[in-house]
């Protein structure tokens, strides 16, 4: 039995490439006292995985080159010699880039039991998962959304942004959102609970924005930094909050040229509240946050959009994809 493994082959200058990564197989080695394997069924992408190959990001294990690459799966426990985690149970956690994962159950693993549900497993990656925790934990517990605000989304047809026009939407407020595309904007309004929607790839938003939210923005989601960034601040409501979830547009070479923020003053003008937050510190609250989006899911009333490719052999492609924005909802790669 052998184990394909993605490892890391060289440290991304610029974008993420192909070269960056090596498809190896190594054999399976057997289980020590207190660890179980898993067979990975899905893989999930995100775009702090650039970050990891550049040991950027503290919380995360160091990467050697050579090493596996770090990222969070769902699988079958497929032998154990713990008894506290059985085989035939559906897990979610750090598996790796791999066929099969090795875990121990300690804190690191972060590995959680996949409830079973009438929906795929692989939403437990996905808005039954950290993605989705992000989106209703962001808008709900950080933004202060309430019924009738104005809410602003950028990054709106990814795995995060697919789900907070329809969160924003059951509790009553209202969503625009800013995608990539023509497609991505269609989606968003015909399916994905936005009220209307802005392509960012035709030009400065300004103008656009400022006709569809003549009100002011209440809450701004941001997952993107940079300009669209920006083009919100100047758009804000009194008291308004701006969620920091991410800043996709900044992390290539935003880290060694960081681009300044224009509009600072309009929160201050404002008396705006801005506030980042990592999921992964809020973990007490993730309960909450799957029992609300389980229940609307199966109310009809929040549907999930997954973007997933078949084969290992795509991980690095999956990654890449996220950059260039080629997918459409949460990037998600089904292994077995
Ligand atoms: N705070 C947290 O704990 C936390 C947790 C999870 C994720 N995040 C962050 O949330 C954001 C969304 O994550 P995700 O996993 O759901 O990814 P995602 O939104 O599914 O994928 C990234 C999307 O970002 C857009 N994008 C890429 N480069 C861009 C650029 N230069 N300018 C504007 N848009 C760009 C692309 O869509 P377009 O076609 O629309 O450009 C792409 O599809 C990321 O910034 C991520 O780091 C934060």
């Amino acid at each position: 039995m052998v184990n394909r493994q993605w490892v890391l082959a060289a440290r991304p200058e610029g974008p993420v490439k192909h070269s960056d990564f090596r498809l190896i197989e190594t054999p399976l080695r057997p289980l020590a006292d207190g660890e179980f394997r898993i067979r990975t069924r899905y893989l999930g992408v995100a775009a702090v995985m650039r970050g990891y190959m550049l040991n950027a990001e503290k919380f995360e294990r160091p990467l050697a080159i050579g090493d596996v690459m770090h990222g969070r799966g769902v699988g079958e426990v497929v032998e154990s010699r713990n008894p506290a985690w059985a085989v035939g149970d559906i897990v979610q956690g750090k598996l790796g880039w791999q066929d099969y994962a090795i875990a121990d159950g300690s804190d690191y693993f972060l590995m959680f039991k996949v409830r079973q549900r009438r929906v795929p497993i692989s939403t437990a990656l996905g808005v039954l998962g950290l993605t989705g925790f992000t989106s209703y934990l962001g808008l709900v517990d950080v933004g202060a959304v309430k019924a009738g605000d104005h809410v602003l989304v950028s990054g709106a047809a990814g795995g995060v942004g697919s789900n907070v026009g329809q969160i924003a939407r059951n509790l009553g407020a209202s969503a625009v959102g800013i995608a990539g595309s023509a497609e991505k904007c269609r989606l968003l309004t015909e399916n994905l609970g936005y009220r209307a929607a802005i392509d960012y790839r035709l030009g400065p938003i300004d103008m656009r924005l400022a006709e569809l939210m003549p009100e002011g923005i209440d809450v701004f989601f941001d997952n993107v930094g940079g300009e669209i960034l920006d083009a919100g601040l100047a758009q804000l409501r009194r008291h308004a909050r701006v969620v920091l979830c991410g800043a996709i547009s900044q992390y290539i070479d935003g880290i060694e040229r960081p681009r300044p923020l224009n509009n600072a003053f309009a929160i201050f003008k404002k008396m705006a509240r801005m506030e980042a937050f990592f999921i992964y510190e809020m973990s007490e609250h993730f309960e909450r946050a799957e029992a609300q989006m389980a229940e609307w899911i199966t109310e009809g009333k929040l549907i999930y959009q997954e973007d997933i490719l078949d084969g290992l052999e795509q991980m690095p492609e999956a990654l890449i994809r996220l950059f260039e924005g080629r997918n459409l909802g949460k990037q998600l790669v089904h292994v077995s």
